[in-house]
């Protein structure tokens, strides 16, 4: 049962979503937490755990690949980071199936996600950018093509592109590394289309992912939070939706498909 302040807020948000012409979905962490994956900052966060990672990660990576990725491999056969485990376990939930089903109703037109995980693709999503990388995918460092984690045995370290032979690291951005430029364009120029943004599960403090709701707001648009917290983008929102992700997605969703009315 959901509040009545809540319920009205979902009306509205319907309202503005069916209003739309071009809506963008951002996601974060949070999105997530119902699968099992625990967010980065506040209570269970990892970097809460373990503390946040240093900028010169990128640096020591592009520094010394070989000693990086020993480590790295040592670290996945001794089974350092438990949290790792969660990521295998992890199944879409509900806010994931009621974005991809936006998207499959025309309703959402581009979903930019923070997240690594790759749920919002096995959930259906199509029209996905993933500012952050996919820590199911390797990157080059050279020519930027993606490769599948899976296709490498790790035998020779560093991995290599197979095409061009440069330095392969994970997919997912480490600290210190610039967001890659083919991801980054076409964020920004999603946001600089939409006219309105759905912001779900994100706490909005890691740039530049934070600044594309403005982008749309700088726009005209309407930008529409779903957060069981308050975010650093609260007060830019035209309408948040206090609840977990799990719950409140599918519910606009239902009424924005007039399911519910
Ligand atoms: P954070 O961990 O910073 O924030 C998670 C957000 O999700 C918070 O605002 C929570 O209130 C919210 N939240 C928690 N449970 C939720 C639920 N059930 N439904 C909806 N929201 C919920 O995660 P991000 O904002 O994604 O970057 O963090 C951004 C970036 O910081 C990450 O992509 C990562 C990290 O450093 C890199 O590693 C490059």
């Amino acid at each position: 049962m959901l509040g009545p302040d809540l319920a009205r807020t979902l009306d509205l948000a319907a309202a503005a979503v069916r209003q739309a012409r071009y809506v963008v979905a951002l996601t974060g962490a949070g999105v997530s937490v119902e699968s099992g994956i625990a967010p980065f900052r506040g209570p269970g966060g990892i970097w809460t755990k373990y503390g946040e990672p240093s900028p010169l990660d990128f640096k020591r990576f592009t520094a010394d690949p070989r000693a990086w990725w020993e480590s790295r491999v040592a670290d996945e056969r001794e089974n350092r980071r438990p949290e790792w485990k969660d990521f295998e376990r992890a199944q879409p939930n509900p806010a994931h199936i009621a974005l991809a089903r936006l998207e499959l109703t025309g309703v959402l037109r581009h979903l930019i996600t923070q997240n690594v995980d790759g749920l919002h693709a096995r959930a259906g999503s199509r029209r996905i950018t993933e500012i952050h990388g996919n820590r199911y995918r390797l990157r080059c460092l050279d020519c930027g093509e993606r490769f599948p984690r899976h296709e490498f045995t790790f035998e020779q370290l560093p991995p290599r592109c197979p095409p061009c032979g440069g330095v392969l690291k994970f997919d997912t951005v480490m600290f210190g590394e610039p967001i890659p430029p083919d991801a980054l364009r076409t964020a920004r120029a999603e946001a600089l289309r939409a006219d309105c943004m759905l912001v779900v599960g994100t706490s909005a403090v890691v740039h530049p992912a934070a600044e594309l709701p403005m982008l749309t707001r700088q726009n005209g648009g309407v930008i529409i939070e779903i957060n069981p917290e308050e975010s650093a983008l609260t007060r830019a929102c035209h309408l948040s939706l206090r609840g977990a992700a799990g719950v409140v997605t599918p519910e606009l969703a239902a009424l924005v498909e007039g399911v519910r009315d």
